[in-house]
């Protein structure tokens, strides 16, 4: 990639987990018209529960997520009962309708003690309607993990486990303040498969201070021979204006925008050579996974865990900072954690701001999301969904292919489509189409 190019392509653009992007929500939208929302789902409305806990026990330098590091368990003992009156609250209202998927993140749900993880499931099971074959997925830091913990969350009907990696080589370990062996990890994927975790997912990190070509190559080869169902490959996303501890990282250590390439395309080639299918623009899976057969019959979606498989018509984010997203729009729980808490016990109510959708995010929003998932846009199915209102749309379509010198567009009768060599760019692709981003001040990180 010459330099001229890297620094077109990898100019800083959101990463679509939601369109509009969250820097967009607003205040005018709160509990009130949450509720309200929620209310109006359909009786057999499929819901996801989003469940976030903002703490651990280690603060890794280069971590973007809502976390704090604590050294006692009293603060999530308290965290807890405001969860605790959120599940209860929110499950009040959505009722008998089906729970299909149900996503711990952070933080480090992993920090939660095994009585805990037993008390919170339980609740969630007897307060929504979770159906028997629902997914339940947690992200869990290695070096949390012991035996009563496996065992608490395999007895809770555990179906994935998400571990991160992040990267092997010590040196980068050390850079970004996350030591973690190749044997610990093991420990964990044994643990998680020996009782019945049908599962894993494994995080790695391409960008990192002191990572390098080989070294990413390297953390990829260690990572398939734990043959882990699926893998997520992230950039590192450098935004010590937002995330202060991340000035920890020495910038001159960080690799520029040609070498964060390479290494993504070296730990991508390894994970092809081992069986793995490219799905999106940053997740790999066996072909026997449900995400990988998604990626070709066109149901992959995309939502503020990435990209995913759980087909649901409204996500339920539930703890401090956790977005939803409904039907009709997005909200947001108050990110101060203490704030969260306070509004939850008091019966105030959590949420802080959102958005409603317009007909024209809902167009924007849908032709975003399946570029970012099948790399296409079907001109049918958008006429289809909204009717002449797609002609605009489909009009910008056909320009950016017109415009494309580079060949990472296509057009074919009634698709426009993005080529091998684009896919890396899918997000700078995408962003033609966000009507919010010409005024845009939010600071987004490197697109590659
Ligand atoms: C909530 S964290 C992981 C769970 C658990 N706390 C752990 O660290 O193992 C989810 C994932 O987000 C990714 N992540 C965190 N900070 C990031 C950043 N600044 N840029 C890109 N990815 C990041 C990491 O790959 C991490 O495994
Ligand atoms: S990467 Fe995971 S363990 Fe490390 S600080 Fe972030 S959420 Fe916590």
């Amino acid at each position: 990639m010459s330099n001229a190019l890297a620094a077109d392509l990898t100019k800083p653009v959101p990463r679509y987990t939601s369109y509009p992007t969250a820097p967009h929500f607003h205040t005018g939208i709160d509990q009130r018209q949450y509720e309200a929302w929620l209310a109006e789902l359909p009786a057999d409305a499929r819901v996801s529960l989003y469940l976030h806990l903002p703490f651990c026990d280690r603060l890794c330098w280069f971590c973007g997520c809502h976390t704090k590091q604590v050294n006692r368990y009293v603060p999530v003992t308290q965290y807890l009962v405001a969860l605790k009156a959120e599940i209860a609250r929110i499950g009040a209202i959505v009722g008998a309708r089906p729970v299909t998927a149900i996503h711990w993140g952070g933080g480090s749900p992993s920090l939660l003690a095994a009585e805990d993880v037993a008390a919170v499931t339980a609740l969630i099971r007897s307060t929504f309607n979770v159906q028997p074959t629902a997914e339940f997925s947690v992200e869990l830091d290695p070096s949390d993990m012991e035996d009563a913990k496996f065992d608490a969350w395999a007895a809770a009907g555990l179906t994935r486990a998400s571990i991160g990696v992040q990267d092997f080589d010590p040196k980068v370990q050390v850079a970004i303040n996350r030591l973690q062996s190749f044997d610990q990890t093991k420990v964990v994927v044994d643990a998680m498969r020996s009782r019945g975790v049908g599962s894993v997912n494994i995080d790695m990190l391409y960008g990192l201070p002191h990572q390098t070509i080989d070294g990413a190559a390297a953390t990829a080869r260690q990572v398939v021979s734990l043959r882990p169902d699926r893998v997520a490959l992230f950039g590192y996303a450098h935004v010590p204006w937002i995330k202060k501890h991340q000035t920890m990282i020495a910038e001159d250590a960080l690799p520029d925008s040609q070498a964060r390439f390479a290494q993504a395309a070296a730990a991508a080639d390894v994970l092809r050579a081992a069986g793995y299918i490219a799905i999106g623009f940053d997740h790999f899976a066996l072909p026997h996974d449900g995400m990988a057969k998604a990626s070709v019959d066109g149901s992959l979606q995309r939502n503020f865990q990435g990209y995913t498989v759980d087909a649901h018509d409204a996500l339920i984010g539930l703890g401090a900072s956790a977005i939803g997203r409904l039907p009709q729009g997005y909200v947001q729980n108050v990110v101060a954690t203490g704030d969260y808490q306070r509004r939850a016990i008091s019966g105030e109510g959590t949420v802080a701001r959102g958005i409603a959708l317009s007909d024209d995010d809902r167009l924007r929003g849908f032709v975003i999301e399946r570029l970012m998932c099948d790399f296409e846009v079907d001109f049918a199915a958008l006429r289809q969904r909204f009717g002449a209102a797609a002609e605009p749309v489909i009009c910008e379509a056909v320009a950016l292919a017109m415009e494309d010198q580079r060949g990472f567009v296509t057009m074919r009768p009634g698709l426009l489509q993005v080529t091998m060599a684009g896919r890396p760019f899918v997000r700078t692709l995408a962003a033609r189409f966000d009507a919010y981003l010409a005024d845009d001040t939010a600071r987004y990180s490197k697109a590659v």
